[in-house]
């Protein structure tokens, strides 16, 4: 009988979050929670703390978290609020596992706290990647931590990579990644199509269910952008060794070639409880109540290479992993802001790359030294996207 492993989610309101809880409820003897996060939406998270009772529940907002208090009185869940507390409950003694699952550099710091404090971390919250690659990687070797990734795609690659993924990929004998994605619901969309897409029309994803910030960057192809970032910090891959292959049927979850010809495929249904379970249960193998893969049904897999002139923000996020230093904490600040300001209407789809693009030329790269000074680079660029709009506005 497995021991009972205490988990805290953060962004326990969100689409991973809600997954995660769904195959947890599978498995209540394995797993307890212990802590569940949001950042203001207070009811979502109370109906959550009724249903799981955990001993913590943590709002980033104050004010949410005092609603949050009123609503769960006489019950056995103490409500703390603030960053602070985020980074406390991911690496309280008693938590074993860490769902990392914020939206956006807002998730970095409670990442990395449970990184220092040794924890099993489910990385969904790829931005901490992206923004801080190094440093977390660091911090995750010294403080004795075991990273798993949940984005499918590296949930694949993990899945069918040797286990000296973390040395040298050539020890492996690895020759290549290939990230799939699915081309987003404008793959077929023309020059002029794009410049006149609504965010109605972009939040809706062919074969994924995401929070609207990813769901965004997938229609733009910047999540496949950040993704490639991610896979290189996981992976230890060069920008070179890793290509991206459109495949709109989302079967393939990823691929990685090695230097004998052999190509290792993940396959399955689209659906986040497949990596999510993974990374609860590794190296065992738990139900996760995703539907069988019907082969006959998918009929065929089909793969395209991506256009990056179409699809700039594949382009851009490229060129920032090559130029290293904050480059990508730089892209991604840029990024939120431009997908906040899309979603708001306030910019056109196509000025999502431009801002980002604007940005990146406007602010000079550094090598990365340390988080505080992430922070400060991450609030720079937000300021630097700020300005753009507000020119483009007038
Ligand atoms: N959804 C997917 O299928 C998928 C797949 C792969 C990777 N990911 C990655 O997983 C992460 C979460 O994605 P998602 O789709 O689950 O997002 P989501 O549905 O938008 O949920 C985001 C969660 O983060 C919380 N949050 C937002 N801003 C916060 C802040 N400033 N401080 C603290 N908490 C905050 C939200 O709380 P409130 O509810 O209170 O706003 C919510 O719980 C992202 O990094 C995404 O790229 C997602």
């Amino acid at each position: 009988m497995p021991m009972l492993q205490n988990v805290t989610i953060l962004g326990a309101t969100g689409t991973i979050g809600l997954n995660t809880l769904d195959v947890i409820a599978r498995h209540s003897d394995r797993y307890r929670v212990f802590a569940l996060t949001a950042n203001s939406r207070v009811d979502e998270l109370a109906q959550l703390c009724r249903q799981y009772r955990p001993r913590y529940a943590v709002m980033l907002d104050e004010h949410a978290a005092e609603k949050l208090q009123q609503k769960l009185q006489g019950s056995e869940t103490q409500v703390l609020s603030g960053l602070e507390a985020l980074e406390e409950v991911a690496a309280h003694a008693e938590v074993d596992v860490v769902m990392a699952a914020i939206v956006g550099a807002a998730g970095l710091k409670p990442a990395i706290a449970a990184a220092y404090a040794g924890k099993r971390i489910l990385l969904a919250n790829k931005e901490t990647l992206v923004m801080a690659g190094s440093l977390f990687m660091q911090a995750v070797a010294e403080g004795g931590a075991t990273l798993l990734p949940i984005d499918s795609e590296h949930n694949a690659i993990f899945q069918v990579m040797p286990p000296a993924r973390l040395a040298a990929l050539e020890d492996g004998g690895v020759k290549r990644i290939l990230l799939t994605a699915s081309g987003g619901p404008f793959r077929k969309a023309s020059a002029a199509e794009l410049m006149a897409v609504t965010p109605a029309q972009a939040l809706n994803h062919p074969n994924w269910v995401m929070g609207p910030k990813i769901t965004i960057d997938s229609a733009t192809l910047m999540n496949k952008g950040l993704e490639v970032i991610e896979a290189h910090w996981l992976f230890n891959a060069p920008a070179e060794k890793i290509e991206v292959v459109v495949h709109p049927q989302s079967v393939i979850h990823s691929m990685v070639e090695y230097i004998d010809g052999s190509v290792l495929a993940q396959m399955g249904n689209p659906d986040m409880r497949t990596p999510i379970a993974y990374g609860l249960g590794y190296p065992d193998r738990l139900e996760a109540g995703v539907s069988t893969l019907d082969l006959f049904k998918v009929g065929r897999l089909d793969f395209e290479t991506p256009d990056t002139v179409r699809f700039p923000c594949l382009r851009l996020a490229f060129d920032a992993l090559r130029q290293g230093g904050t480059a990508p904490a730089i892209l991604n600040a840029a990024n939120e802001v431009a997908v906040d300001a899309f979603l708001k209407g306030n910019i056109g789809f196509q000025d999502i790359p431009r801002l980002i693009e604007s940005v990146l030329t406007s602010m000079s790269i550094a090598p990365v030294t340390s988080i505080a000074q992430l922070i400060e680079v991450d609030t720079l660029a937000r300021a630097h996207a700020m300005e753009w709009r507000q020119l483009e506005a007038c």
